[in-house]
């Protein structure tokens, strides 16, 4: 049958990293098609559902997005519980926000399973010229912690369906 609820899946995804490197407009590149030049910073917690078609079979992903910006940040516990995929998020022209990646890792481990399917997300590949982080450092990060590696742009959209199938097909 169409519509058969046996052959639904549903996966929980959270995005995380510093504040402005994009995870918001990531989410709503993915999920609306859309970017906000002047997007304000994300205070608590805000979700989308966004399906996909694989095998035959209908996968939705609920991908869940919070505040860089400690301040603005909902409970953690909470916000990973149940995911199985994460994307972690670094803007390429900021270093400091690769810098952090690290300690966005150590929070995803204390709260999260083991298993979870985890993305690093080097975003706003379209500044190529005020570039600060170089694309072998970061698949070098990405080799020595078994995490999948891929550069985005939500500005100009390269990548951004890719950065989530490849972490929800990856899951399911
Ligand atoms: P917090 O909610 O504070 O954690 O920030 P965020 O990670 O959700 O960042 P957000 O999506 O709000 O984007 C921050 C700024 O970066 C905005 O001005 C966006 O327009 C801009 N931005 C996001 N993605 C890109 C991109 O791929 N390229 C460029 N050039 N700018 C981007
Ligand atoms: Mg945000």
């Amino acid at each position: 049958m169409e519509d058969d609820p046996g052959e639904d899946y549903l996966f929980k995804v959270v995005l995380i990293g510093d504040s402005a490197v994009g995870k918001s407009n990531l989410l709503s590149r993915y999920a609306r098609n859309e970017f906000h030049m002047n997007s304000k910073a994300t205070i608590g917690v805000e979700f989308q559902t966004q399906s996909m078609e694989f095998d035959g079979k209908e996968i939705k992903a609920q991908i869940w997005d919070t505040a860089g910006q400690e301040r603005f940040r909902a409970v953690t516990s909470a916000y990973y519980r149940g995911a199985v995929g994460a994307l972690v998020v670094y803007d390429i022209s900021r270093r400091h926000t690769f810098e952090s990646v690290g300690r966005w890792l150590d929070e995803l481990k204390m709260h999260s399973d083991m298993n979870i399917v985890t993305m690093l997300v080097g975003n706003k590949c379209d500044l190529e010229t005020l570039r600060e982080v170089p694309i072998e450092e970061s698949k070098a990060l990405a080799e020595a912690e078994k995490l999948f590696f891929i550069e985005t742009s939500a500005l100009n959209a390269t990548n951004v369906n890719d950065a989530f199938q490849i972490v929800i097909k990856e899951v399911y």
